[in-house]
């Protein structure tokens, strides 16, 4: 139980909970305006908010992004809670690093999350920088295979990992060793930020390696600049706490790769409006984390309600511009008023 990896997780709930600050809260999306049709001409009852994700049919296009897992009811709950939640309204779900699994068994009580969510997509989680500490495809695999997971997340995090005293700080030839993993794994892996973002020059090089998933995970909602700053007693100071490209910058910057990857939308997505504008700018499904965090300590209940309310202003939104089906949204700069 005393184990770091474990018990830094269950800080990092305590700390978000206790500061509220630290989520920025979308600000970026903020800027953007949508083009209102007061002349619709379509029946709100016909926009269509289904979407297709790695084979499967999401009833519209939302991930909720990866946050937890371990060895303490706490991280089991949640889970449990987003699961089922999940299963119930069909939208996707990530798990938190599965890290803690290799170095604390008993937290596969917290992934096992099939037996509640058996037919949404589910995605796994594993720290990439973890492949220069050696980890390697099998660590991978059974952190897919625990879950049964429809794809794996591995996630970037040089900044937190800079920050935190325990960091794993060597990235040196991260790229090549994650592609030739990929390469043996049997799901296909997504590659996500955490809260800075992924932009054009990684990404080019995330495609030159053979990635064909990108989830941004921008600037603009959970700061992990703050999360290890109050973890540490803010003894860095807070010079991080604003790091990072924001989301709406990173969808515009990744817009030329667009017909080559599959692009999905985190970091700062606050509502319904958000989500459209998200994939207005080319986003073909969006994440959120943060939002989820107190509905899933409550229960299943809170966090459909949640899902639901999301739904409802995603759909009013598609409605308000005239949009009867996803497809019509992702890209089309034309419902955009005004683009800063
Ligand atoms: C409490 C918490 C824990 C997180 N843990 C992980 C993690 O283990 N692995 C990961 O890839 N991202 C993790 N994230 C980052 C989120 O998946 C997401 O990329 C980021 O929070 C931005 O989304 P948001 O602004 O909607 O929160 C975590 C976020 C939060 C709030």
């Amino acid at each position: 139980m005393n184990d770091p990896t474990n018990n830094r997780k269950i800080e990092h709930l305590r700390i978000v909970e206790q500061y509220p600050s630290i989520d920025r809260e979308g600000r970026y999306f903020e800027d953007f305006q949508l083009r209102h049709r007061a002349l619709p001409e379509i029946d709100l009852a016909s926009v269509n908010t289904s979407t297709e994700f790695l084979g499967k049919n999401l009833s519209f296009p939302l991930i909720i992004s990866s946050m937890t897992g371990g060895d303490h009811m706490l991280p089991q709950r949640i889970n449990k809670n987003l699961a089922t939640a999940a299963e119930k309204t069909q939208v996707a779900m990530a798990v938190g690093s599965q890290r803690v699994l290799f170095t604390h068994p008993n937290a596969i009580n917290s992934f096992n999350l099939r037996q509640f969510a058996p037919s949404t997509v589910l995605c796994a989680n594993i720290g990439a920088v973890q492949l220069n500490y050696g980890y390697n495809e099998s660590h991978c695999q059974r952190a897919i295979d625990v879950l049964d997971a429809d794809a794996l997340y591995m996630h970037l995090n040089p900044l937190q990992e800079a920050i935190q005293p325990e960091g794993n700080t060597n990235f040196d030839g991260l790229v090549q060793k994650m592609a030739s993993v990929a390469s043996k794994l049997t799901r296909p892996v997504i590659i996500k930020e955490v809260g800075c973002g992924i932009g054009q020059i990684d990404a080019q090089l995330l495609f030159d390696h053979g990635f064909t998933f990108i989830d941004v995970a921008g600037a603009g909602g959970t700061s992990w600049g703050q999360i290890e700053n109050y973890r540490r007693g803010k003894e860095s100071g807070d010079s991080f706490i604003n790091w990072g490209i924001p989301t709406p910058v990173l969808l515009q910057e990744l817009e030329p790769l667009g017909s080559k990857m599959k692009i999905i939308a985190s970091g700062g997505i606050r509502t319904g409006v958000d989500m459209a504008v998200a994939m207005i700018l080319g986003a073909s499904l969006c994440g959120i984390a943060l939002p989820f965090l107190n509905a899933a300590k409550e229960s299943e209940h809170k966090v459909v309600d949640k899902i639901q309310k999301l739904r409802k202003e995603f759909t009013i939104t598609m409605f308000l511009l005239g949009i009867t089906n996803v497809a019509s949204l992702v890209g089309n700069r034309s419902l955009l008023l005004k683009e800063p």
